[in-house]
């Protein structure tokens, strides 16, 4: 018996379906509306930025370990004026390499060997991969159809509560559903956790891509202070994605956990972009009010041509990803159905059974990514309106 190629904990996560379906997409020549990056950057100003700052020196040798100072306080500014959140920038923030550094970190620092942790199923991919890493068990509560959106049920997260769950991974506006929690289930997620005396680590990048809805953070719910661990990036806002700038707001012994993992991972990460991404944050409204009303838009577009060519659509009220079912087309099985498409017609999706333990309740699923150009989208649009045809 040969030694196995990777080690145990990680065997089931060798590669992602991300890999085969862009490089089909090469392959192909097909339009890639699989993976969740936008096609143009992020805001001009911004990007000049980053350049002061690689030109003025500023984050080119190792920046402090909690982040510089610029970009601490500018988040905790930020959380001020969109929730009113107050937030010690010495104490409560820590800068990551990107979300995913945080939520690596969070479960690395916050989940032992054995500990039940529960996610939203479909879930983003690290989610799985990183409660492996902590040694944790991984527990899916599984949104459901109803009518033309995926929804919580709270009872049955409830029920997925034991006496070995140390903590709740929750990520709203969600990927890949687009589904948003309200302010009841978002409270209701709260009083399990302060009644049980759970932590949540809360993964909200896209907290600011939702439509004629608001997201409201769950720290700032009774009791959920001292048990949150907040997440987001300059990923998604911003869409400047290479950068992996992210962060994390919480109590101060939270954010000593946290840190204490984080500086064995990266230590420190994207110093002149740090710099760049304190700007952005203080962006007036009226940069947020565009990017949003421009993905809503491209939501619509994408999504009522999705309809046309015989889908059925699950309208996100946030993010950047569409879910829809095949079943009306016939099929049932995604990833044959995402396997085929470039073929077919030209497109590139991905099969949302990669985001489920239970990948039956996945299979008739599969996202579309809408962060792109509009006539890229409109191009998209009119290829798979040939769906139906053929
Ligand atoms: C739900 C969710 N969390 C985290 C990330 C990763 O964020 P970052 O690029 O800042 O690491 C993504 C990116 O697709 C995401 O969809």
């Amino acid at each position: 018996m040969g030694r196995p190629p990777l080690g145990r904990r990680l065997a089931a996560f060798g590669t992602t379906i991300f890999a085969e379906m862009s490089a089909l997409a090469v392959r192909t020549g097909a339009i890639n509306l699989g993976q969740g990056f936008p096609d143009t950057d992020g805001p001009e100003e911004v990007r000049e930025a980053a350049v002061r700052a690689l030109r003025d020196g500023r984050g080119n040798q190792y920046p402090p370990g909690p982040g510089v100072p610029e970009l601490r306080t500018a988040v905790t500014e930020h959380q001020r004026r969109w929730y009113g959140l107050d937030v010690d920038p010495d104490t409560e923030v820590l800068i990551t390499a990107g979300a995913t550094e945080a939520i690596a970190a969070s479960l690395l620092a916050l989940v032992e060997p054995g500990d039940e942790v529960i996610a939203l199923e479909p879930y983003y991919d690290s989610y799985a991969a990183c409660v492996a890493m902590a040694g944790g068990v991984r527990v899916p509560v599984t949104l459901r159809p109803d009518g033309d959106i995926f929804r919580l049920d709270l009872d049955e997260l409830r029920a997925a509560v034991t006496d070995r769950t140390r903590l709740i991974l929750l990520n709203t506006p969600h990927n890949p559903t687009g589904t948003v929690l309200t302010h009841d289930e978002l409270a209701a997620v709260a009083e399990l956790a302060v009644e049980r005396d759970l932590l949540v680590v809360t993964d909200e990048v896209y907290e600011h891509l939702v439509f004629g809805t608001a997201h409201t953070p769950l720290v700032s719910f009774p009791g959920m202070r001292e048990r949150t661990v907040t997440i987001s990036s300059a990923g998604k806002t911003f869409s400047f994605t290479g950068w992996k700038v992210g962060w994390v707001t919480a109590a101060p012994e939270l954010v000593t956990a946290v840190r204490s993992a984080k500086q064995y991972l990266t230590y420190v990460s994207a110093g002149p972009f740090q710099y760049a991404v304190a700007e952005a944050l203080r962006l007036p409204d009226a940069y947020f009010d565009g990017i949003r009303e421009d993905l809503r838009a491209k939501r619509d577009l994408l999504a009522d041509g999705l309809t046309d060519a015989g889908f059925q659509v699950f309208r996100p009220s946030g993010t950047y990803f569409i879910t829809t079912d095949i079943r009306p087309l016939g099929e049932t099985d995604g990833f044959a159905f995402c396997r085929s498409l470039p073929e077919r017609c030209g497109v590139v999706a991905v099969p949302n059974a990669v985001f489920y333990d239970h990948q039956d309740q996945g299979s008739p699923f599969v996202r579309f990514a809408f962060c792109k150009r509009e006539s890229v989208l409109t191009e998209a649009v009119g290829r798979l309106k040939g769906l139906a045809a053929g």
